[in-house]
């Protein structure tokens, strides 16, 4: 399926109907586990002499199509699901490293992932340098002997600054590191990291991938174009004592970390994810491509409203003429910008939690990319634990708020703003 288009693939890719009686749909395959023929054939799947199912904690046939779908439109060899999108971005990192090693990181990262890096990853020995990612060349001046990865946002949130991924993965390329993209804002659906030299592609897809809100879940997509064999990841090249002395990379090839998340990511950290949330999933990414285009246009559309308001201090959206990413996004992102807006209220701190809390059509709450408009601001919650410091790099002011603009009517959008604004 993978030579098909992106709306061809979000629709059939991973699904042969042949190998499930036929359903036209995907089916939940609601079971944690599966009957082996005898115990040869246990034998043969536990030692990867014969690829099957096992156990759900490591793979599921519902889960698989999703996976082969998400692959085909990213552009990988091959993906790995998760219960959400931060058990793939921590279990693709507790796979990659070891306590010693260092990560170079765009300071622009959702909170979450910032907290990961900043505060539960150095407890355990794994340190972070954060760099501005606006200049690929900080990457580089950041590495350190034993510095394994480069981790960023191609659309980072709430800063929705676009990054110059050729430039960076040049670096990481230099480096000799994986460059590991989060590709959550921007969507398979406006942008391929892959096609940027990205190595490897995260998705939190709670958001706009699922886009209903109804269902957390992650992944991890593998470009299958980094060379585990650099010498630098001892742990693909030499005898694994986490899998009966398997060399992951002369075993697998270019799928050696594809198949070490599942065989000691996910069997040792256990984030799976349910399948009838990958149900949920597979329901809201074969409608990705067409509903990531409205999110993109009524975002814009909404941010040049905004600008013209005299209430509001500043907006911020990459395809707004004279946004600082302007360039970038018509590089990295012609097709639509996402739907997340911020913007400045006059007021302050106090203004912007009052029109926060006055909209009536935007729910107020922490989570972004659902088809219904959601409204927060990040000084006050999600980003409420860093420090003012933390908050400037992470492109959080005292008077942003941040907008994921749903797909409802656009004039009941800004009518729905424009009581707020009164109300304040
Ligand atoms: C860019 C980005 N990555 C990762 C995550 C974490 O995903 P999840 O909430 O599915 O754990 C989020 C959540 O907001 C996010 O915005």
């Amino acid at each position: 399926m993978s030579e098909h288009k992106l709306a061809t693939n979000a629709l059939h890719a991973g699904h042969d109907t042949n190998h499930t009686q036929g359903t036209r749909a995907v089916p939940i395959y609601q079971s944690t586990s599966y009957v082996f023929n005898d115990t040869d054939h246990a034998a043969n799947l536990f030692s990867l002499a014969e690829l099957g199912f096992i156990y759900t904690r490591l793979n599921n046939p519902t889960n698989q199509v999703l996976q082969e779908r998400l692959a085909a439109i990213e552009g990988g060899i091959g993906a790995v699901v998760f219960a959400s999108g931060t058990a793939a971005i921590s279990t693709g990192l507790m796979t990659l490293l070891k306590a010693g090693d260092h990560i170079v990181a765009s300071s622009s990262l959702y909170g979450g992932t910032f907290n990961l890096l900043n505060v539960t990853l150095p407890r355990l020995g794994i340190t972070t340098t954060f760099v501005d990612a606006s200049d690929p060349s900080n990457f580089g001046k950041a590495v350190q002997d034993n510095t394994r990865a480069f981790f960023v946002e191609s659309l980072g949130n709430p800063k929705l600054d676009v990054l110059d991924l050729k430039g960076i993965s040049k670096e990481a390329k230099a480096a000799q590191v994986p460059f590991i993209v989060d590709n959550t804002v921007a969507t398979p659906g406006l942008l391929n990291p892959i096609e940027h030299g990205a190595n490897l592609v995260i998705h939190s897809l709670t958001k706009y991938i699922n886009g209903n809100g109804t269902a957390l879940g992650g992944a991890i997509i593998d470009a299958g174009t980094f060379d585990w064999t650099n010498g630098k990841f001892p742990e693909f090249t030499e005898p694994s004592a986490g899998y009966h002395g398997l060399v992951y990379s002369e075993a697998l090839g270019a799928a050696a970390f594809t198949f070490k998340l599942i065989l000691e990511g996910l069997r040792d950290f256990g984030g799976a994810l349910s399948p009838t949330n990958a149900f949920q999933i597979i329901q809201g990414l074969e409608t990705l491509p067409v509903r990531i285009k409205q999110h993109s246009e009524s975002a814009l559309a909404l941010a040049q409203w905004l600008q013209d308001r005299e209430e509001v201090a500043w907006v911020n959206y990459p395809g707004l003429k004279g946004n600082k990413y302007y360039e970038l996004a018509q590089e990295y992102l012609p097709d639509g910008q996402s739907g997340l807006v911020t913007f400045g209220v006059k007021g302050g701190f106090e203004a912007a939690k009052k029109l926060t809390d006055a909209t009536r059509i935007f729910s107020l709450l922490a989570n972004i990319g659902d088809t219904k408009s959601l409204i927060i601001h990040p000084a006050s919650t999600t980003h409420q634990q860093l420090t003012e410091e933390e908050q400037a790099s992470a492109g959080v002011t005292q008077d942003l708020i941040r907008l994921s603009v749903g797909l409802e009517n656009l004039n009941d959008l800004k009518a729905d703003l424009e009581q707020a604004f009164q109300a304040i």
